[in-house]
């Protein structure tokens, strides 16, 4: 079970299992792709690299499984139920398989890095298997599996950043565009896949960011959200010049490119992220004010086991040190609910953070033990399902009321939103969002706006995740 608070557009949960095409023209291609994506914006953004990859190869993007010459399938390993719903999928698609001899099936992403030639060899589920790191082998592996030999490639690498390839942007609105600026992850989080699914950390070539933003820009995008399991120890030293590159400094040389290019960021590690960020932040107008702060949980305890190398004062400071330097910035949090040895004081621990921080939203989880993990090794997952899930019940509740107040604070609030489209309820209303993330739906009236314009709302109003408003006069 997964439960939210609110959300953001990079753990945007109606996203899952999506499929997504680009625009480019048809008729350039005579094979044809799907791809569907689950899991976390990197993802979904590396689906998009997925997809350059494999029209530079001759492949146009389908919505459409059954027009498709390949289906793939970019997979989570983060949670059980994520590799549940994948499973599902390839059973799916293995019917479709059977219908249509020649169609091949691949996966991608975190699951077939951890299953590896599994779902292949024993489970006879898919005809290739692409790990994170070897997406550029992906047209000589459509090859092989197409005269029938196993098409695996789930080798990490310590370097492959794919700097030099322009994802084709799939299904984006034409205003919110996604950059991968790091890799893999150095933290050994006890509970956390991720590093075994994506490697060793790695930072890309700051040019090659800040190019791709520019053109994103220039292609009329409005906002960037950089991308990296933990953005704050970006670090890029450059080969020629010996010149560092920091994660402050590449998001000042992003907000530079224009001031009416929004920057955003996800995710920062409580341990990584530096006064300096938090500076350069406050900055730049066009840097948003928010940020997503993974707590998991506040039993300092816990944390310990967690590996998560901070104690629960010095999370709490780190927070004090945001809502000094910008009053204005809020805060999201994950929480995990019923980790190993968890007690209820623990859990009360988890509770009484969330006040303390005042979180604006949350993500909520009940631990999920993943096999090789140091967690998986060590402990024992020994909190019953029930506990877990009425643990994280209590969690869930607790960030409602937390939400509602911070919604109820803004309301008489007027704040720049940049409209991202129509609401999802009507095309009479705009929906767009504030510096600080939430989203805003406020009606069209006589006023000349369109998608990608930044717009005075004034709230007057808000539903359980939605900010009500008009257009400030
Ligand atoms: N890199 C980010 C960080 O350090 O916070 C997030 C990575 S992870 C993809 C997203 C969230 O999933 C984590 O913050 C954690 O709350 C949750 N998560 C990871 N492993 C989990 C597990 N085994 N069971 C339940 N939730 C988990
Ligand atoms: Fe996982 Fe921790 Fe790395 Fe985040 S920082 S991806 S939770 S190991
Ligand atoms: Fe899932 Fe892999 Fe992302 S495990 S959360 S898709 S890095």
């Amino acid at each position: 079970m997964e439960l939210y608070a609110n959300d953001t557009k990079t753990h945007d949960e109606s996203r899952q299992g999506e499929a997504f095409e680009s625009n480019s023209p048809k008729k350039h291609f005579n094979k044809f792709f799907y791809v569907e994506s689950y899991g976390c914006a990197m993802n979904f953004a590396d689906s998009e690299v997925v997809a350059s990859i494999l029209e530079n190869n001759g492949y146009g993007s389908t919505r459409q499984p059954q027009q498709a010459d390949l289906i793939l399938v970019n997979t989570c390993s983060v949670r059980e139920k994520a590799e549940q719903t994948v499973r599902k999928r390839l059973t799916e698609f293995k019917k479709l398989k059977q219908a249509r001899p020649g169609l091949l099936v691949g996966i991608l992403g975190c699951m077939a890095e951890r299953l590896k030639a599994q779902l292949l060899e024993e489970e006879k589920l898919v005809d290739i298997v692409v790990g994170p790191d070897a997406y550029r082998t992906l047209p000589d592996l459509i090859i092989e599996a197409g005269t029938g030999q196993k098409a695996v490639n789930v080798i990490l690498s310590r370097d492959e950043t794919y700097g030099d390839i322009a994802p084709v942007r799939l299904d984006s609105n034409g205003i919110s565009g996604f950059v991968s600026i790091m890799r893999g992850c150095n933290n050994m989080c006890s509970f956390c896949v991720v590093p075994f699914t994506r490697g060793r950390e790695r930072s890309r070539d700051a040019f090659s960011i800040v190019a791709e933003c520019r053109d994103l820009f220039e292609k009329g995008y409005k906002e960037i959200t950089l991308l990296g399991q933990n953005v704050d120890s970006y670090y890029w030293n450059n080969p020629e010049t010996n010149v560092s590159v920091t994660f402050a400094q590449l998001l000042e040389s992003v907000a530079q490119i224009d001031n009416s290019l929004r920057v955003r960021f996800s995710t920062s590690h409580p341990k990584d992220i530096t006064d300096e960020v938090l500076f350069t932040m406050a900055k730049y107008h066009n840097i948003c004010k928010y940020i997503h702060l993974p707590v998991q949980s506040g039993s300092t305890r816990m944390l310990q086991l967690m590996n998560r190398t901070y104690t629960r004062e010095w999370y709490l400071a780190k927070v004090a040190r945001i809502r000094e330097i910008m009053p204005d910035c809020s805060i999201s949090a994950d929480i995990i609910a019923g980790f190993c040895t968890e007690t209820e004081e623990d859990h009360q621990d988890t509770i009484s953070i969330m006040k303390e921080a005042n979180y604006d939203y949350s993500y909520m989880y009940f631990y999920s033990e993943r096999p090789g993990t140091l967690a998986a090794k060590r402990y024992e997952d020994d909190i019953p399902e029930e506990v877990k899930k009425r643990r994280l019940q209590e969690i869930v509740d607790v960030q409602w009321v937390l939400s509602n107040e911070s919604n109820k604070r803004d309301v008489g609030k007027t704040f720049e939103i940049l409209i991202e489209g129509n609401s999802k309820k009507s095309d009479q209303e705009w929906m767009g969002r504030n510096s600080q993330n939430k989203v805003i739906v406020f009606p069209k009236g006589n006023h000349s706006l369109q998608k990608g314009d930044y717009v005075n709302v004034l709230v007057n109003d808000f539903t359980k995740g939605t900010l009500l408003g008009t257009v400030s006069e």
